[in-house]
């Protein structure tokens, strides 16, 4: 009975989504000065660690390099110039979306479904800034397309849904849910009506909710157990799992208008806030300013997503009060960056919480979390 009815709900809310007029990216007013201080730290970051031989960050790796363009675009989108326009096709995940003669991409991704997420979402953004300049972003689309699609088939019945972290079908865990659902919801605003968009953003978020892998906190841990009990594994709640899955629900709110996702997503935007800051800034479990931090290469890059998925919030949000709200706080990552995490040559270190007292790394990976960091606060930070 409750089967019936829930089914009938979900496909009442599909009917009246499709009729939906999704909400686009808001085009605000930026802060010029924050922009520029972003300008100076991509313009570092590519003259440092950019190889444009075999178009990869020195010290990256795949998903990183992939935020790191998503990074670049979405700061010429938002300084309307074009410093950075040739990268895109410079790049090895460029090269491989230009190339498509060879169904390669399986062997790109090499079973991680989390990686695809993320190439996923640079290669919209990348085929965004294409299409506001007049040029030719089909090639870019195509193969997120076809990534896409494969991501997808990487849904079943074990746990009760979700897709597999890779390939090899031995773990479920948020982050690759949380971008199954970021995709599906960008995809359902970039492709109306184009199934399965909305429908795998829909099932994903009732998944996800169901999980249980949201903690009494608010906050998201790692995944489920891997015993067949499909319980919260109780794993380390990363900042980037508390901002990715409000993006992901903020742009399925804005297919929906179901004001309650929202809701859902600042329950863990304020636990994060709450519970993960240390002088009001982020402070990824791992940091540590005095002495060698834990954060491997992956860790490296969190806060700065945490912050740019807080931006794309707000962006499908669009409503000046929740603007209001995160502003102070994105303005405090943009200062801790700067102040605490900034060398004397623009690199931008892993600990933003406080001065570096030997503690922090300089990697691409930590560059691209401060660009990531300076970006949304140009948006939504105080000015
Ligand atoms: C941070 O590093 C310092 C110096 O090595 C060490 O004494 C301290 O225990 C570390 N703190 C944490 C939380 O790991």
């Amino acid at each position: 009975m409750r089967g019936v009815l829930s089914s009938v709900l979900v496909t009442l809310s599909v009917l009246l989504a499709v009729n939906a007029n999704p909400i686009v990216v808001e085009k605000r007013a930026q802060c010029a000065n924050t922009l520029n201080i972003a300008k100076s730290v991509a313009t570092r970051l590519q003259n440092h660690y950019f190889n444009t031989g075999n178009g990869q960050y020195t010290g990256g790796s795949l998903w990183t390099d992939a935020n790191t363009l998503e990074d670049l675009h979405n700061l010429m989108l938002a300084t309307g110039t074009d410093e950075f326009g040739a990268v895109a096709d410079q790049s090895y995940i460029g090269r491989m979306a230009q190339d498509s003669g060879t169904a390669h991409w399986q062997g790109v991704l090499g079973g991680s479904n989390d990686d695809a997420g993320w190439i996923v979402m640079a290669l919209w953004k990348i085929a965004d800034y294409k299409s506001s300049r007049g040029l030719n972003a089909a090639p870019y689309l195509n193969s997120a397309l076809t990534i896409y699609n494969i991501i997808a088939g990487q849904w079943d019945g074990v746990c009760g849904g979700g897709v597999w972290w890779s390939t090899a079908h031995t773990y479920k865990n948020a982050i690759t849910n949380e971008l199954f659902l970021l995709t599906s919801a960008t995809g359902a605003i970039n492709f109306p009506n184009q199934a399965p968009y909305l429908a795998n953003a829909q099932k994903t978020w009732t998944w996800l909710k169901n999980s249980g892998m949201r903690n009494s906190n608010g906050l998201w841990n790692d995944g489920l157990t891997q015993d067949g009990s499909c319980r919260n594994n109780g794993q380390t709640t990363w900042t980037y799992n508390q901002g990715v899955i409000a993006s992901g629900l903020s742009a399925l709110y804005a297919v929906t208008r179901d004001a309650s996702l929202l809701t859902e997503a600042e329950i863990t935007l304020d636990a994060t806030i709450r519970l993960m800051s240390t002088n009001n800034i982020l402070r990824e479990s791992c940091d540590n300013a005095s002495g060698p931090g834990s954060c491997n290469q992956d860790q490296q890059i969190f806060k700065g997503i945490w912050t740019k998925s807080v931006q794309f919030y707000l962006d499908r949000a669009n409503d000046a009060s929740r603007n209001a709200k995160y502003s102070s706080y994105l303005g405090s990552q943009s200062s801790g960056v700067f102040h605490f995490g900034t060398n004397a040559d623009n690199d931008v270190g892993s600990v933003w919480y406080a001065p570096n007292a030997g503690g922090s790394v300089f990697t691409p990976k930590t560059s691209a979390s401060g660009l990531e960091a300076h970006i949304a606060a140009a948006k939504y930070g105080p000015c």
